[in-house]
C-alpha cells in the first residue's frame, strides 16, 4: 500500500511481543515503547535531505553528506505518544516538540481535543506525529487534521501496532501522509481495542487504571 511502511525488523518484532504481554510492568514497558521508536525512527528518517559539506579530517578535506537544514518537530498524541519522544529525540535531539492532547470517548470511540501547542513555522518542518496506537484512527486523523490547519504540509505518523480498520481511515483521510507501523494486527473489538494488542497504551506507560 502507497506510503505505508510495516517495520518488520526483528528486533522491532521482539520487543513488541515483549509489550503485549501482560505481565511487562510500567518500567520496562515504558524503556520498551522508548527502544522501539528509536529503531522505528531510525527506520522512517531513511528519506531525510542530505548536502555535502566541505570537512577537514586530520588527512585532508573532504566533501561528505550531512543532513542538510531541514528543521524537524515532534508530534506525541497525549498521552501514549509521550513515551516514543525520547525516542525520537535520542536520533534528532534539535527536533521542536508539540503536543496534541486527545482522548477517546468511552462512548462512541471518537477522539475529543483538550489541547493543541505545536512549534512555530510548522509548514516549514518535517512533523513526525507518534503515537503507539492506532485503533479506529479517530485520535491520528483528528491530530493530523489540527497540524493541516495550522500549516503543516509534510508529515509522517509513526505507530507501534496498528488495526487495519485505522490504518485505512488514516490513508483515506491523509493519503499524503506517511505510516510507519511496527505491526498490524488483526482487528478491533466491540471496545475498539486492538485484537491482540497490548491493552490501554497510556495506562501502560504511565501506571494508570
Ligand atoms: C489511545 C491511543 C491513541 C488512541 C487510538 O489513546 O494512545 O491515541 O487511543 O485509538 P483510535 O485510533 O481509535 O483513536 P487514549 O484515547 O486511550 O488516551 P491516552 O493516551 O490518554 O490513554
Ligand atoms: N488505545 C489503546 O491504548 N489500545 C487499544 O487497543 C486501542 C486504543
Amino acid at each position: 500500500m502507497e506510503n505505508v511502511f510495516i517495520m518488520d525488523h526483528p528486533l522491532i518484532q521482539h520487543k513488541i511481543s515483549m509489550l503485549r504481554d501482560y505481565q511487562t510492568g510500567t518500567n520496562e514497558f515504558r524503556k520498551l515503547v522508548e527502544e522501539i521508536a528509536v529503531l522505528m525512527g531510525y527506520e522512517a528518517f531513511r528519506d531525510l535531505p542530505m548536502e555535502e559539506v566541505e570537512v577537514t579530517t586530520p588527512i585532508e578535506t573532504c566533501k561528505t553528506p550531512m543532513i542538510s537544514g531541514k528543521k524537524l518537530a515532534v508530534v506525541p498524541i497525549l498521552r501514549a505518544g509521550l513515551g516514543m519522544v525520547n525516542g525520537i529525540l535520542t536520533l534528532v535531539p534539535s527536533a521542536k516538540v508539540g503536543h496534541i492532547g486527545l482522548y477517546r470517548d468511552p462512548e462512541t470511540h471518537e477522539p475529543r481535543e483538550y489541547y493543541c501547542k505545536l512549534p512555530e513555522s510548522i509548514g516549514q518542518r518535517l512533523v513526525t506525529v507518534v503515537d503507539p496506537m492506532l485503533a479506529t484512527g479517530g485520535s491520528a486523523v483528528a491530530a493530523i487534521d489540527f497540524i493541516k490547519e495550522r500549516g503543516g504540509k509534510q508529515i509522517k505518523f509513526l505507530c507501534i501496532i496498528g488495526a487495519p480498520e485505522g490504518i485505512k481511515r488514516l490513508r483515506e483521510a491523509h493519503p499524503d501522509v506517511q505510516i510507519y507501523c511496527g505491526h498490524v494486527d488483526r482487528e478491533l473489538n466491540a471496545n475498539a481495542y486492538i485484537c491482540p494488542g497490548l491493552g490501554d497504551a497510556g495506562d501502560r506507560i504511565f501506571g494508570t487504571k
